[in-house]
């Protein structure tokens, strides 16, 4: 019988996270505030952020210990196996090894819930009883929705309108955990109704829908901000998905050649390979490949620069690759992929060659996830179909040369709520947008004029 699943015992969860930043040569560039140019302080942060996560964001300890509340909740689907994808193997007659996790094994369906139950556990220690936040595809809005209903909180959610249109029920889902759900751009907020009034059709974008939700949370006493991506302590909380398929690996006496994830503002592919990236920097070869969108292609047509992290400009300046906080990506079906910057540790990553980044088109995207579902049985959130592309390439790279590579990639979601991007795909509807050079020359010339 094929040893298709590679399981760790609950016991053996990692009980601390993998913190990067000690493990970089150059420590990742301040936070700005755009007034002064001068680095944010903890004060101007903890009007929406909760002081334990603050903490957390500026850490340089290499390890971080998981609450126990916290890992009480996460064991109710971690650990998560490690799958070996045969069938994919056999269908692409590689000689490559696929390994995956499958991180879709969680209430709400993603890697997601791994970082909302950590913020919305900090939140509730800290007197907070309502969180907002920002959702793209869904399904860190149903993550949050999921924390916030298990620790008694609160819930406000900004959802981008163009998704709140093809995904009506992850909107359901987000109610049936007690969140409220608005589509973004929304009459409900300042950031929200100046975008409307010119544009009254806007599919909208996380960047505005970040800056309709952090709006929201600056003006309550009783609010704070939670974000799905692109900080460092919500990069940290993931790093259990890396954490334990290194044992996983280690179980099995193998360790990838190379790793693979999909990025939108960067959590699960941080999450996965950050614990790779630190063996990396002690010499270890592996090469760890990010994958994006070219219809967003942030890491690889981006400048690395100080931006804002969302469209009205509320938040603080942050050293990463953007393509400008005022471009809004064609409405691509990989919802949770459209964001105009990165996680500025991945960009130190990048900087310091321990990270590559890839672009790959749409319709490509859907070859990989269709074959994937066909060979291995589950349907992958288009957003994890990214990171399939580039391994069905580098396994069909791998058979070209002869050569037994094993790749190992995060299946960060399944496609439950993304059946309407599927139908569009069999009925041609689905195009390739070329990189939008002009929108994001245009986006780019209104870059803020601080540091660089
Ligand atoms: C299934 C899935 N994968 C990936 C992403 C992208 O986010 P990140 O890059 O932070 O992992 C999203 C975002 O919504 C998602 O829903």
């Amino acid at each position: 019988m094929l040893h298709r699943k590679i399981l760790l015992p609950e016991d053996q969860m990692p009980t601390q996270w993998l913190n990067l930043i000690p493990y970089l040569k150059k420590p990742p560039a301040p936070y700005l505030d755009p007034m002064t140019g001068q680095p944010v302080s903890p004060e101007q942060m903890g009007v929406i952020f909760p002081r334990a996560l603050l903490e957390q964001e500026m850490s340089t300890e290499p390890w971080i210990d998981i609450p126990e509340p916290v890992l009480d909740f996460l064991s109710l689907w971690r650990p998560s196996p490690l799958m070996r994808a045969y069938n994919l193997e056999k269908a692409l007659g590689t000689p490559a090894k696929i390994y995956y996790k499958n991180e879709s094994l969680s209430p709400a369906g993603s890697h997601k819930p791994n970082t909302a139950v950590a913020q919305a556990y900090y939140n509730k220690m800290e007197g907070v009883t309502r969180m907002t936040t920002e959702t793209g595809a869904g399904q860190w809005g149903s993550a949050l929705a999921l924390a916030c209903n298990h620790f008694g909180l609160e819930c406000m959610i900004y959802m981008v309108r163009v998704s709140y249109e093809q995904k009506p029920y992850r909107k359901s889902m987000m109610h049936v955990w007690g969140a409220e759900v608005v589509p973004s751009p929304s009459p409900r907020t300042q950031a929200g109704r100046a975008i409307l009034e010119k544009d009254p059709d806007c599919p909208g974008s996380l960047g505005i829908a970040i800056s309709e939700a952090v709006e929201d949370a600056a003006l309550r006493e009783d609010t704070k901000y939670g974000l799905g991506s692109v900080l460092n302590h919500v990069l940290l909380h993931q790093t259990v998905i890396g954490l334990e398929a290194k044992k996983q690996f280690e179980m099995i006496g193998g360790y990838p050649d190379i790793v693979i994830g999909c990025v939108g503002g960067g959590s699960n592919f941080a999450g996965t390979a950050f614990p790779f990236c630190v063996d990396k920097s002690h010499g270890r070869d592996v090469r760890i490949i990010a994958v994006e969108p070219t219809a967003c292609p942030t890491m690889t047509k981006g400048q690395l620069t100080y931006d804002f992290g969302d469209t009205a400009k509320m938040t603080p300046l942050i050293r990463m690759h953007t393509l400008g906080h005022d471009f809004i990506p064609p409405s691509i079906h990989a919802g949770g992929l459209r964001y105009h910057g990165v996680a500025p540790l991945i960009s130190c990553a990048i900087e310091e060659g321990l990270i590559e980044a890839q672009a790959v088109g749409q319709t490509a995207v859907f070859e990989a996830g269709i074959q994937f579902a066909r060979s291995e049985g589950s349907v992958p959130a288009p957003e994890a179909a990214h990171a399939i592309r580039a391994v069905i390439d580098e396994a069909l790279k791998a058979k070209e040369e002869g050569k037994e590579k094993t790749i190992f990639f995060n299946y960060c979601g399944h496609g439950h709520f993304d059946m309407a991007s599927y139908d569009r795909y069999f009925a041609g509807g689905l195009e390739d947008y070329e990189y939008p050079a002009e929108k994001v020359a245009e986006s780019l010339a209104h870059l803020p004029k601080v540091g660089g």
